[in-house]
């Protein structure tokens, strides 16, 4: 059994896909220990209520400096048994202290074909925004290794999506996240669980 915490910042809905995954038997060799918010009232967090998973706030505001929170964030994971944790829409840069603590234990789902409109600045629908300034006609999603920088770690799985004529970037964020996202993020995991990538 795989001991995963979920990071989070907002809804939700990659967190959600990982449950339906868990509860379908898709994940059966994967528990989910604890779900971590940064921000008080995330959706995310009654999503993890709903399904008798624990979720807790830790909010970098809350600290003196960053070194606090982070010795504060790593301390709960490790007290729930963390094996693997997964950002799942979680919007805080890592520090690099912590990212070496838990080297090779850290994965990510990054809303775009990576190396595209990634790194410093890119998260969430501002990733869309600049897709479709762009003009790109194919966009995407991909899992990743967290390193110490902005998604340069080493690529698990990617999934191309197409833009369509008309779309916004809530129509492509949508679009992005039923066809890309809310599958290849269990499926990495799953791979992990099975030993079938190295973690570390
Ligand atoms: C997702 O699209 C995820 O890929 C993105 O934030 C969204 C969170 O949605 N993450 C990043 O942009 C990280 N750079 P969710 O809370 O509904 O899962």
């Amino acid at each position: 059994m795989l001991n995963i915490a979920v990071l989070v910042s907002g809804g939700g809905t990659n967190l959600q896909a990982i449950i339906d995954s868990i509860e379908s038997g898709k994940l059966d060799n994967v528990r989910i220990v604890k779900v971590i918010s940064n921000k008080e009232g995330a959706y995310a967090l009654e999503r993890a209520a709903k399904h008798g998973i624990e979720g807790v706030c830790i909010s970098p505001g809350s600290y003196e400096d960053r070194a606090d929170y982070f010795e504060a964030l790593s301390k709960e994971l490790k007290n729930a048994g963390t094996e693997l944790i997964v950002l799942a829409g979680f919007l805080v840069v890592l520090s690099p202290g912590f990212v070496r603590e838990w080297q090779g234990r850290i994965i990510n789902i990054h809303p775009s074909l990576i190396p595209s409109f990634c790194g410093d600045g890119y998260y969430g629908l501002k990733v869309h925004e600049k897709a479709l300034e762009r003009g790109v006609k194919v966009t995407g999603a991909t899992v990743h290794f967290v390193d110490e920088g902005t998604d340069t770690g080493p690529i698990i799985l990617q999934k191309a999506v197409n833009v369509e004529d008309g779309d916004t970037p809530e129509i492509l964020q949508k679009r992005v996240m039923e066809q890309a996202e809310w599958i290849i993020l269990p499926q990495a995991i799953r791979m992990i669980a099975d030993g079938r990538i190295k973690t570390g």
